[in-house]
């Protein structure tokens, strides 16, 4: 009995296609069956007005146009689709899935931005303040909508209740060109008679301190404000609708405090008990000031909300020197604590924050000026009280936790994970312990920097989003995680700055704090404007990145060509280059073996290829001419400038020669293959401890193993000794380090001031491990054709890798014994995958959907002569 299934539709990356922005919004599925080699022939599509496609003769499956008419403001949806396959085979009609649109046009917004009265205002970081207004419902509700966003950030409440799960709404935009609102359900919130809405409103990433060197407050604007249009639709098709505006009353409320870096401040004998409810006297509270506003700024989400994913409890007590008491929980995050406290009225507790310890107690130092500093104090009634903090959030693993009342018991503090709350897409594990760990560290680090925006680091006093870290990061990042909704959100902002700016910025959203400036171009950093849109396209098939982005990758190339001119050489001006290699001294991040000009060139190469071949999806003829044409241009200079006769490149450095490998920029191959030999040989003479920085890592063990050095990229991989990715292992790291000796060998915290313990740049190499320790690489966009090209080494018995591709669930694994391996893949439906046995003559074997499993012959080079027969097997 065979099964074969559509899932349910999925639209466009909406995890919960609610309040959508899409007027036409593009649909995928995928097949689930157990019919081997199964591909689509055919698909219908039915959507819940009636329209329906009749067959259409397709093997498409991801991202299809909508079939249907354009979608208005908060109309609904549902979409069905039944396939068919090449074998003739029919599925049933898939279950029915629903969309919901937001508000799609300016107009559709009536509120307006109801603000603090000036008289309670205080400096940026203060308290956070309540607002609220009654209303009354005439009838039975049909359906009731809250959108609701705000200047600051908010959480709302209507009779009492908080509405949704998000944390850290609105999350963080360029508020100038963009912010996000959110649609909510609140149907099951509301009655019929006396209702209440209320919200409580803090600075935020709109007022609050953000930023290194002290920072900048007011970035956005000095006010904070609530806007909330909340519609009713009576059972009898009639509607009402409450709006953020002047009639909404404020006060002061139990957060006397509250900052991203600072931490938050409670009182809990401040709230006013029954504040968000009917039947709450209002009347010592200031009439809120209502605010104007754009509305053509508010846009609904391409990605999921930053949530509570997790929660951990602490695995151990410690006592500092001084007699502190430290919970650690085991897993550096980012999040806050959930404390359950009884005590008296009035007394305090402070909770402190810090990722690593140092001498016994909390080492705060790489928090540089965010306090990081929780306090709560006890409203004392004599039952429990429960607080978390709602409008701050801290990198960390240990806390330390002062003036508890009585005995603090373990069961009372937790650790609450907070980020963007993705669908997990990739895995991978191996029979290395340290090496799965390092792995299961960069997911970590992505879940503590994909807070809304992809951050830097997620505990000092930046938490900015590095144009250059996703831009390495981005392949990683696309497998682990379906992180597409989140990044083409951002890579909208980066687009609108860089159209503010002349330039991209270093990091988007960005913020004027100095040493830096906004007009200066840099590399890698930079690029992050044509990379991390190609990344997303290749992951997941999905053109519309590169459309949408396609002006702000052309803007960022034709900027950078115009700056070299006819040298076609990118070697003056500000660069960060190389950042952080291990030569680089603590103080001097930049200060790298390679020469910055010679990564901008190799970038500005990298770039213009990967322009010229979107150009060339678009079907821009012309751009893709003229880039291809610049390309060529800018990889001779390179060629020219940089490379000697013989294939050495200048500098003599790992990162240079990587560069010049992995993006093609030597011409011939036997100076191709002299570079090769010289990376190995640095590697080697390096005694295969990490030479590279940002720009080297991601590429170093491809060029290895493309210089035919496998060996060596394993060697390289599996180094436990400083610096190198498991030296952090090995001393107890749960996430990726910034640098490569954060933490020096004797425990002591590096001195420098780049000294996070929380930093996925460096991680990028887990895109190594999938593609090809394990052997799971894309081969066409979205996956539609797979790479299975697995090359074990570094004595590994075992390694697994599984993503779930646009067209379902893929895995590749293989185990080897005695000189024997056995690969085995799954093909997700209407896929093929090209498979290449390790140690065998290149002669890929194509596999169609459904499980395959192969035997070979293996032996490592270190490994015994190969014993049993030789030769492919096919199950
Ligand atoms: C950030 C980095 C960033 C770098 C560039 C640092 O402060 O944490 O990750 O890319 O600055 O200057």
């Amino acid at each position: 009995m065979t099964f074969l299934r559509a899932e349910p539709p999925t639209f466009e990356h909406h995890l919960l296609p609610f309040g959508i922005g899409e007027s036409a919004p593009r649909l995928s599925w995928t097949v689930t069956t157990d019919i081997p080699g199964w591909t689509q022939q055919a698909y219908e599509i039915e959507l819940s007005d009636g329209t329906c496609t009749g067959r259409v003769e397709s093997p498409e499956s991801v991202l299809l146009p909508w079939p249907g008419g354009e979608l208005g403001s908060r109309e609904r949806r549902a979409v069905r689709v039944r396939v068919h396959g090449r074998d003739g085979s029919a599925g049933d009609w898939s279950p029915w899935s629903w969309a919901e649109t937001g508000l799609l046009d300016a107009t559709d917004w009536q509120a307006g931005a109801a603000a603090p009265p000036l008289e309670l205002l205080g400096p940026p970081d203060g308290p956070a303040f309540l607002l609220r207004r009654d209303f009354t419902l005439r009838g039975p509700v049909g359906r009731a909508r809250l959108y609701v966003t705000a200047h600051g950030l908010h959480e709302t409440e209507i009779n009492g209740r908080v509405v949704g799960d998000e944390v850290l709404a609105p999350g963080w935009t360029s508020y100038g060109h963009r912010l996000r609102y959110r649609t909510h359900d609140v149907t099951h919130l509301l009655r019929e008679g006396a209702n209440t809405v209320g919200a409580t409103l803090a600075d935020g990433w709109y007022r609050g301190r953000i930023g290194f060197r002290g920072g900048k407050s007011d970035v956005y604007g000095e006010r904070t404000a609530l806007i909330a249009q909340l519609e009713i639709t009576y059972a009898d098709g009639t509607t009402d609708i409450v709006v953020t505006d002047g009639t909404w009353r404020c006060a002061p409320g139990p957060v006397t405090a509250a900052s991203l870096y600072e931490g938050e401040k409670y009182d809990a004998r401040l709230l006013p008990a029954g504040w968000s409810r009917p039947g709450f006297d209002d009347a010592t509270w200031l009439p809120a000031d209502a605010l104007p506003h754009d509305p053509a700024l508010l846009v609904a989400p391409t990605g999921p909300q930053v949530r509570r994913v997790e929660t951990l409890d602490p695995v151990e007590t410690i006592t500092g020197p001084d007699g502190e008491t430290i919970l650690d929980f085991g897993q550096n995050i980012s999040g806050r604590l959930r404390i359950r406290v009884q005590g008296p009225a009035g007394h305090t507790v402070t909770l402190r924050h810090a990722e690593v310890l140092e001498n016994g107690a909390l080492g705060v130092r790489p928090l540089r000026t965010a306090l990081a500093l929780d306090t709560y104090t006890l409203r004392g009634d004599g039952t429990a009280e429960v607080w978390e903090p709602r409008f701050t959030v801290h990198g960390f693993r240990y806390a330390q936790i002062d003036g508890w009342p009585g005995e603090l018991d373990l069961a009372a503090v937790q650790a609450v994970v907070c980020h963007t709350d993705m669908r997990r897409t990739g895995d991978f594990t191996c029979s290395d312990p340290l090496l799965t760990r390092l792995h299961d560290n960069v997911v970590w680090s992505m879940r503590g920097n994909f807070v809304d925006i992809p951050t830097d680091c997620p505990q000092r006093d930046e938490r900015l989003g590095w144009t250059g870290d996703i831009q390495v990061f981005g392949p990683a990042a696309a497998f682990l995680y379906d992180c597409t909704g989140m990044l083409s959100s951002w890579l909208q902002d980066l687009a609108a700055e860089q159209r503010q700016y002349g330039t991209v910025p270093l990091y988007v959203p960005w913020v004027d704090l100095g040493p830096f400036t906004n007009d200066e171009p840099t590399a890698v950093w930079g690029d992050a404007a044509v990379v991390l849109p190609w990344t997303l396209y290749r992951r997941t098939g999905d053109l519309d990145v590169l459309r949408r982005q396609y002006p702000s990758m052309t803007a960022w190339v034709d900027q950078i060509a115009e700056l070299v001119g006819e040298s076609f050489l990118w070697d003056e001006g500000f660069q960060l280059g190389d950042w952080l290699d291990p030569t680089a001294p603590p103080d001097r991040p930049f200060d790298a073996q390679t020469d910055p000009g010679l990564v901008a060139t190799a970038y500005l190469a990298y770039s213009a290829r990967l322009l010229a071949e979107t150009a060339a999806l678009l079907g821009h003829a012309e751009d893709e001419r003229r880039y291809q044409e610049l390309a060529g241009r800018v990889r001779a200079a390179f060629d020219a400038a940089y490379v000697s006769l013989e294939g050495k490149v200048a500098g003599d450095s790992q990162t240079g020669y990587a560069l010049a490998l992995r993006f093609g920029l030597i011409d011939g191959a036997e100076r191709r293959a002299h570079a090769g030999e010289r990376l190995v040989e640095l590697v080697r003479a390096n005694g295969h401890r990490i030479g590279t920085g940002f720009v080297g890592t991601p590429l170093i063990c491809d060029a290895l193993a493309e210089a035919g050095a496998c060996d060596d990229a394993y060697r390289l991989l599996l180094q436990t000794e400083c610096p190198s990715w498991l030296y952090a292992v090995t001393m107890g790291a749960t996430t990726v380090w910034e640098r490569w000796d954060s933490m020096l060998p004797d425990g002591a915290i590096n001195p420098g001031e780049m000294t996070s313990f929380n930093h996925y740049a460096l991680g990028a190499v887990a895109d190594w491990m999938h593609r090809t320790l394990a052997g799971l690489a894309p081969a066409a966009p979205g996956y539609r054709r797979m790479l299975v090209r697995p090359r074990p080494g570094g004595g590994l018995t075992h390694a697994r890798a599984t993503h779930v591709t646009p067209y379902g669930r893929a895995e590749v694994s293989w185990e080897r014994s005695s000189g024997r391996l056995t690969l085995h893949v799954l093909v997700p439906p209407s896929t093929i995958a090209t498979v290449h046995l390790p140690g065998e003559p290149d002669e890929p074997i194509e596999a169609g959907p459904g499980r395959h499993v192969f035997h070979c012959a293996f032996r490592n080079p270190s490994d015994d002569p190969v014993s049993g027969p030789g030769g492919i097997r096919r199950d």
